[in-house]
């Protein structure tokens, strides 16, 4: 290929790459096509820059381009000594591409895609469970896990379907047996791979009733799912995490979702409230252990309604007010920005309500 306005000679390197200079760029298409964009080639150059596309093990679409600018005033000494100079700056460009690929402070998100972590969630539901997946999943295989496969399929096949890497598996976060079978399974689906982020967001629901009428086994199934439940899945997983903190491209992750309920006991809301609490004193005290190791174990109080197919029927939170529920979206980009947070400044805490929530 050939940039109109000299006589340089690119060989073709990995990936379709393009040539040219400020003001007339040209672009080899996939197969070699050519597709010239109008230059303005009479213009004065001053520069001219051979960007490749380079391919970092990074899916196409994912491509990050590469530039190398050349004074134009080296750019006739190039064209005569080419024979000479092109496999220098090809050395070049392998040079730059490696340090792409090692310099991990750097990297986006999306990098992080080639590298060999992954999340799970557990209690990935429809709502803010399978939001979180589809963000995580920007950068993570992902791990959906929830007692039923009807909780997770939806949402693992969109992730997949958008090109991402998802795996639904059953397990009961209350039972350790089937925590431990779930994780061998994850070991087998995705082998050598470490743990980045791990999400507890089971739910017990609500039940609000009087207290004298409040059903025991109310109270057993909140400390089933929020106590017993986060217990066992933050035994299993803080090792997993703790084991990831020298390579992880984040501070490796346990993120928990909690409620109003979680520094509020709200009349007739006694059995959710106690285990929603003790969940926070669970994470609170994890956090403080687990934080000098590198591992950041953060607590999200969800103070409102938040959007997905458990709430689809609450038509008149906060009075029917545009945006009155909590979008699980709005959640799974706040539980990304903890997970990405440099561990000098960790947040312990968030809260998130809607703009009309009183409070
Ligand atoms: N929805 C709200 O308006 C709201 C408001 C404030 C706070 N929250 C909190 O936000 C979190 C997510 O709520 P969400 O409504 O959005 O739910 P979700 O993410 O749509 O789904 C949560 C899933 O947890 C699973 N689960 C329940 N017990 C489990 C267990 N023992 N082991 C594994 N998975 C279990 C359930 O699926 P299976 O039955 O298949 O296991 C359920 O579908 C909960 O912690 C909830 O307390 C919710």
């Amino acid at each position: 290929m050939k940039c109109p306005k000299s006589r340089l000679q690119i060989p073709l390197v990995a990936s379709p790459p393009s040539v040219g200079c400020r003001d007339c760029v040209t672009t080899l298409g996939q197969s070699g096509a050519r597709s010239e964009s109008p230059g303005r080639c009479g213009a004065a150059v001053e520069d001219a820059e051979l960007t490749f596309a380079t391919n970092c093990g990074i899916p196409d679409s994912r491509q990050r381009p590469l530039i190398i600018y050349i004074n134009h005033n080296d750019l006739q000494s190039i064209e005569r000594y080419q024979h000479i100079l092109l496999p220098a700056i090809l050395a070049r460009f392998v040079f730059y591409t490696a340090i792409n690929i090692s310099s991990r402070n750097q990297r986006r998100p999306e990098d992080i895609m080639a590298s060999k972590f992954y999340t799970v969630i557990i209690g990935a539901g429809g709502g803010t469970g399978g939001a979180v997946a589809s963000r995580f999943s920007k950068a993570y295989p992902v791990v959906l896990l929830a007692r039923t496969a009807a909780t997770y399929e939806s949402s693992v096949k969109a992730i997949n379907d958008a090109g991402g890497k998802a795996i639904g598996i059953n397990a009961d976060a209350g039972d350790r047996a089937s925590l431990d079978a779930a994780f061998e399974t994850i070991a087998k689906e995705l082998p050598d791979y470490k743990l980045a982020a791990a999400i507890y967001n089971a739910s017990a629901g609500l039940q609000p009733r009087p207290f004298v009428e409040v059903d025991p086994e109310a109270l057993e199934l909140s400390i089933n799912v929020n106590i017993r439940g986060f217990f066992n899945f933050a035994q299993k997983t803080l090792p997993l995490l703790e084991d990831a903190v020298s390579t992880s491209p984040h501070p490796p992750s346990l993120i928990v979702t909690g409620a109003t309920a979680s520094v509020k006991g709200s009349a007739r809301f006694a059995a959710f409230a106690a285990g929603k609490w003790a969940k926070r004193a669970l994470t609170q005290s994890i956090a403080r252990e687990y934080g000098p190791k590198g591992v950041h174990v953060a607590h999200a109080v969800i103070d409102g309604v938040i959007t997905g197919p458990r709430t689809e029927a609450f038509t008149s939170v906060n009075g029917g007010a545009p945006d009155g529920k909590i979008s699980a979206d709005s959640i799974a980009e706040t539980y990304w920005n903890l997970h990405t947070q440099h561990r000098s400044g960790f947040t312990w805490e968030v809260d998130i309500r809607p703009y009309v929530e009183k409070w």
